[in-house]
């Protein structure tokens, strides 16, 4: 009888070996400065729950932030509110390459302070992130929506320009929701009608303005690198001042490797404080593709140090112990099981990508004494068993 093939769905990411240390080494190193910085885990569950028979699955992370914040009171705590969270979000996105339905980031929020050096302190984790990976084809873009009072000033303009421009219903209907929005259109000709709108940019309140003077001049202090975009639309509805992108110039259309901003109102509008906050989502899928692309990831980065093949069971025992206190000493082995042939057993250690190997039969455990093999070049040394750390560690 012929079973039918179980695939994955449509449009999501998943990782396997080897690929997959790849991917936990992007994500480690895309969380690491946040924790640096004192950022701490925040880890909600994957679908919020309206009260109703409907769930929904998250399509990022900043509202359950707000939610988990709020439920637990640590608004009313030490503020800002400083944490980082890493997962799996879910957005009903038609799947191309670098967008999926499924996909992994990790994030930052900062809640409760209104201070642009927390602004620059975000972006540069962001930054430092990247840098550590190696990434060097990026550049990163900012710009700031200003507060209430800028945003209500320009919109006045922006909707009064709309309506001298002749646009289907459909895109109208857009600009009703956000007319934000239609910077962010992909089509020329609509992108040549809003060469000449009014920029929010030139609408921040004093206020506004001087926030973002300050922000950038944190940036230069730092050497972050930007560029201005006015035009910048960010996909969520919910940012305020500062907000930014990180794009990676090797990724086609979804080059969109992170981004974030302030939110001003949005812990008010889900039931908490009206605090301000600020953070960023990293998209670790993306990200990788990156670091490929830029040919950062060295084959067998993350290979085993030793590779053990013992010859009989009593080798075999004697390799457990072995492998066990060179594990504890910091290093990767993996052992030969499968009682293989030797010829067999060291095909296995040449792929699997380890730096050594050694044979462990009758007559290295009557010695005490092993050939540590160097697989790049197969070059020999005797070594004491007990001495084999000092010898990976050469
Ligand atoms: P976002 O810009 O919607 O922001 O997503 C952040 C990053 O997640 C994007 O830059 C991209 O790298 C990745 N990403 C988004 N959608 C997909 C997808 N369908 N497939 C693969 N990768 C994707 C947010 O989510 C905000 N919560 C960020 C934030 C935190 N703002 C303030 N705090």
């Amino acid at each position: 009888m012929k079973r039918e093939r179980i695939n994955a769905p449509k449009g999501v990411s998943e990782y396997v070996p080897p690929r997959s240390a790849s991917f936990e080494w992007v994500r480690d190193h895309l969380i690491s400065p946040a924790k640096a910085a004192g950022y701490q885990l925040m880890e909600l569950p994957a679908f919020e729950d309206r009260g109703g028979r409907s769930i929904t699955l998250r399509p990022e992370g900043t509202a359950g932030v707000m939610r988990a914040v709020i439920e637990h009171s640590l608004d009313r705590g030490q503020l800002p509110v400083k944490v980082f969270y890493s997962g799996a979000f879910f957005r009903a996105e038609r799947p191309q390459a670098g967008r999926y339905r499924q996909f992994y980031q990790v994030g930052v929020e900062s809640i409760g302070l209104d201070d642009p050096a927390i602004d620059a302190e975000v972006i540069a984790l962001a930054d430092t992130a990247f840098k550590n990976i190696g990434l060097k084809k990026y550049r990163l873009e900012i710009t700031s929506l200003g507060d209430a009072q800028s945003r209500a000033a320009h919109r006045v303009d922006l909707v009064a320009f709309l309506k001298t421009l002749d646009l289907d219903e459909a895109t109208i209907a857009r600009a009703e929701i956000n007319p934000l929005r239609l910077f962010d259109d992909k089509r020329d000709e609509v992108k040549a009608k809003m060469a000449g709108a009014p920029l929010l940019m030139d609408y921040l309140s004093d206020v506004s303005r001087e926030n973002f003077a300050r922000v950038r001049a944190y940036l230069d202090a730092l050497g972050i690198a930007y560029i201005v975009n006015p035009r910048m639309v960010r996909g969520l509805d919910y940012y305020t001042g500062t907000t930014f992108e990180f794009i990676h110039e090797d990724l086609g259309a979804q080059s969109g490797i992170g981004g974030g901003g302030r939110y001003d109102g949005l812990m008010e509008t889900l039931g908490g404080a009206s605090l301000s906050g600020i953070g960023f989502g990293l998209g670790v899928d993306r990200v990788l593709l990156a670091a490929e692309a830029e040919g950062l990831l060295i084959e067998n980065q993350f290979a085993s140090d030793l590779f053990i093949i013992p010859l009989g069971d009593l080798a075999k025992e004697k390799s457990l112990s072995i492998a066990h206190s060179l594990r504890q000493a910091g290093y990767r082995v993996e052992i030969a099981f499968g009682d293989r042939a030797l010829k067999g057993a060291m095909k296995a250690a040449d792929k699997s990508g380890s730096e050594f190997a050694v044979v462990i039969g009758e007559s290295e455990l009557n010695s005490g004494v092993v050939e540590l093999k160097r697989m790049k070049d197969g070059e020999l040394s005797s070594v004491k068993i007990e001495q084999l750390d000092k010898a990976l560690h050469a």
